[in-house]
């Protein structure tokens, strides 16, 4: 099994009616009622599949082969085809672990279960109990028949009288051929906030997976889809959600969180997007080291008509893939800037990777800030902590890549999960527009 969290098709695409969510938010704590829960990162100590003992070029390397991974699901998804990628067959959430996820808990009494937030899924869905081929998920799996909040989402209303539920298949297959099916079903969700606090919201509509197509351990509990399909959790509550993500390198910071509905972080500047393929696309204008913009051909990242091209905003890529020619301008550029002071160094089977001898935080102070600028004048800033990775002690390393160098025919770009540390981005359904907002995350939990 490689990378499951990518629908190509959902065989069985349902209708519903506008019933599913039914209240929004009720939070323990005496804060103002947001739908709000922590995600923990790729890293963190939180994180399930944490090793404390990993350096950061063992981290970096599964950063680069998770990346790989996702690039191929996503140009696979994009072009319609199946994977036939290398880095498909050794690489899955289980293995690398550097996926976010959600803790959030199903049911009464709620039973914990980590999920994938992904924003280019649609559906959300847990593993429940009875399961063929969950025996490797993680803790309890949520047995609906034992929540008495749980109720199963019958095929026809069965109005006040109750009937005989036929309840409502629930099936989804993926580009490499994984799946889940089982049935719908309605139930309490509580996530954790970040002030330790818990937000609920009632009667969620999930699919309950009780047969799982995967052949390995997906090391997770399910997905949590926040596309803007129809029936995606982003769509049905609110048509609004934002994630702040603080510093990677940090696997003690805890602020990292995802809200949703009305009480999104949407500020900043804004940029139009467009979903395509299931994907947010977003319209990228330039790059600039400090002053210097790059000479980048106003072309060059827009969507071709065939449906290729375009630049897609990613939270499942840690790294950032730059299409080869804009990739080349900023190499050059970074070599420019840096090529005289410091010696080169070679990241074997990483050789597209640009590294340098020297220290980030004690070498590269008064590095010029990368900005990524987007149509209506938004811009990603990215600092040499973002910008850059702390490969070995004395390496660190450019922490964009080109797509041509994994032998993924990618001609979109991709922006990672590092590219957007430090930053809150909203994302408003409706208008579609994304919000970047630079901040510490830990300013938005209170
Ligand atoms: C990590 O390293 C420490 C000290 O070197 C050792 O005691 C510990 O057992 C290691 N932990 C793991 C999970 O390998
Ligand atoms: C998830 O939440 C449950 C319930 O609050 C908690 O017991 C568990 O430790 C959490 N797991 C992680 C990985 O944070
Ligand atoms: C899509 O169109 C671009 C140019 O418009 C072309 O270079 C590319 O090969 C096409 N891709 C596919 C998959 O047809």
């Amino acid at each position: 099994m490689a990378f499951a969290h990518e629908p190509l098709h959902l065989l069985l695409l349902l209708s519903f009616s506008s019933c599913c969510f039914s209240s929004t938010s009720t939070i323990s704590s005496f804060k103002p009622q947001r739908l709000v829960s922590k995600i923990i990162l790729p890293g963190s100590v939180h994180h399930p599949h944490h090793k404390p003992n990993e350096t950061a070029k063992e981290s970096m390397e599964l950063d680069i082969q998770h990346s790989a991974a996702r690039l191929a699901y996503i140009q696979a998804r994009i072009e319609g085809s199946t994977v036939s990628n290398d880095y498909t067959a050794n690489a899955s959430p289980s293995l690398t672990g550097r996926t976010i996820l959600v803790n959030l808990s199903i049911g009464k009494p709620p039973i914990p279960q980590l999920v994938i937030m992904d924003t280019a899924s649609d559906i959300f869905w847990v593993m429940c109990n009875p399961c063929t081929n969950c025996e490797h998920h993680l803790g309890l799996l949520f047995d609906p028949s034992k929540s008495s909040t749980y109720s199963p989402q019958c095929k026809k209303p069965c109005g006040t009288k109750g009937c005989n539920c036929d309840p409502l298949p629930f099936i989804i297959s993926y580009v490499d051929s994984s799946s889940a099916s089982g049935t719908f079903g309605r139930d309490t969700v509580v996530f954790e906030t970040t002030d330790e606090g818990t937000s609920e919201i009632f009667d969620v509509l999930f699919g309950c997976g009780h047969n799982i197509g995967y052949n390995t351990d997906p090391g997770y509990n399910g997905i949590l889809g926040l596309n803007n399909a129809p029936n995606s959790l982003a769509t049905k509550i609110g048509k609004k959600f934002s994630y702040c993500v603080g510093n990677l390198a940090d696997q003690y910071y805890n602020y990292n969180q995802l809200i949703l509905g009305e009480g999104a972080e949407l500020e900043g500047y804004s940029t139009p997007f467009e979903v395509h393929h299931g994907f947010y696309y977003v319209t990228m204008e330039g790059i600039s080291v400090g002053e210097k913009r790059l000479a980048i051909a106003p072309a060059t990242f827009e969507m071709k008509e065939n449906g290729t091209g375009g630049v897609i905003i990613d939270t499942g890529t840690t790294i950032t893939f730059l299409v080869d020619d804009v990739f080349k301008l900023l190499y050059n550029e970074v070599r420019n800037v840096l090529g005289f002071s410091f010696r080169q160094a070679i990241y074997e089977n990483t050789r597209w990777m640009l590294c340098y001898y020297g220290s980030i935080s004690r070498d590269l102070v008064g590095f010029p800030v990368v900005t990524f600028h987007f149509a209506d004048g938004a811009d990603l800033a990215l600092d040499t902590g973002s910008f850059f990775y702390q490969l070995l002690d004395d390496v660190f390393c450019m922490t964009v890549g080109p797509v041509s160098s994994l032998n993924i025919k990618s001609k979109s770009s991709i922006i990672g999960l590092l590219a957007q540390q430090n930053y809150n981005v909203g994302y408003d359904l409706v208008n579609q527009f994304v919000y970047f907002q630079r901040i510490d995350c830990v300013l938005l939990s209170g």
